[in-house]
């Protein structure tokens, strides 16, 4: 792989979009992406936005050094019966659909291409997306840094081994779901305080983003961070006391065995 490797991207949906954005930011000639989507209007919108190609799969993916399957997974299947006899055979695959195991890539393709597995999230559509990436057998050093250098373009990335990826679905997959929860939980009660709606809304995304800045920026942990704004019997320690005698610890672990299981299920 390099300045001149063609990427084919397939599917440009929601995530496809931040793919193709991040691989740009990453340094990749945008002439040099070319992507197969089913729905033509959304092709045409993506193809003017960031000045890059369309061509269709068979075509597409017989041109390209690495590929991206950004599909739902229950399209995955059906994507890699229509590309197997095209796909050109050094070609990386790199997969971000949920649940699909490189060997289920592996066995569908049956062309012995390299594949990478990334699980990434949402937040990657604002540059602040968490990818974790799992890299199967054949994978030159290469194609892995080709892999953890456009992914550094939607935020962070870590490898890890691709048994984790239901754990890491568990966490950072899906967890910007247990976020967006707890804000409307916060929301409901602020109103329930009497703060209109407006307010209860900006006072509690304000605080989340903030919290989240300054675990981020401070160097310091979430444990010191609660210390130092929790003092001895005040309002901070009533909602932590609170919080721990309905066992939050307890219920957060079991909800992430929860999405962890489905993980594997839906595997
Ligand atoms: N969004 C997330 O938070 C997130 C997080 C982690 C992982 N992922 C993974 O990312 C993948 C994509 O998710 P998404 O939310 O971006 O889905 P999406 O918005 O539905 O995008 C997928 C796109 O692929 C198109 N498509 C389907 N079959 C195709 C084919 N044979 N050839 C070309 N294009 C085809 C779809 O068109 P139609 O709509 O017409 O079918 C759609 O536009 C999923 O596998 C998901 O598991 C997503």
């Amino acid at each position: 792989m390099n300045q001149q490797s063609k990427v084919a991207v397939i599917g440009a949906g929601v995530m496809g979009e931040g793919l193709i954005s991040a691989l740009i930011s990453s340094g990749v000639n945008p002439e040099l992406i070319t992507i197969s989507e089913k729905r033509a209007d959304r092709s045409a919108e993506l193809t003017a936005k960031y000045s890059i190609k369309q061509a269709p799969l068979a075509a597409n993916v017989a041109e390209a050094d690495a590929l991206l399957l950004v599909v739902k997974p229950q399209d995955m299947a059906s994507v890699l019966e229509e590309i197997k006899g095209s796909i050109n055979p050094t070609a990386l695959v790199i997969t971000f659909a949920a649940g699909k195991s490189i060997s289920f890539i592996s066995s569908a393709l049956s062309t012995g291409n390299p594949v990478v597995r990334v699980m990434p999230n949402t937040p990657t559509l604002v540059g602040a997306g968490m990818a974790a990436a799992s890299v199967g057998p054949g994978v030159t050093a290469e194609q892995k840094q080709f892999v953890l250098g456009f992914l550094a373009a939607t935020g962070k990335v870590i490898e890890v081994s691709e048994d984790l990826q239901d754990a890491v679905t568990a966490t950072s997959g899906s967890g910007p779901a247990y976020f967006f929860a707890f804000v409307e939980a916060m929301v409901a009660g602020a109103r329930e305080l009497g703060l209109s709606d407006e307010d209860a809304t900006t006072l509690t995304i304000q605080t989340i983003v903030g919290a989240a800045k300054l675990l981020d920026e401070s160097g310091k942990s979430a444990t010191t961070l609660r210390e130092n704004v929790t003092s001895p019997n005040g309002t901070t320690a009533a909602a932590l006391a609170s919080f721990g005698s309905s066992d939050l610890n307890s219920m957060v672990a079991k909800a992430m065995k929860a999405a962890r299981d489905r993980s594997q299920e839906l595997a």
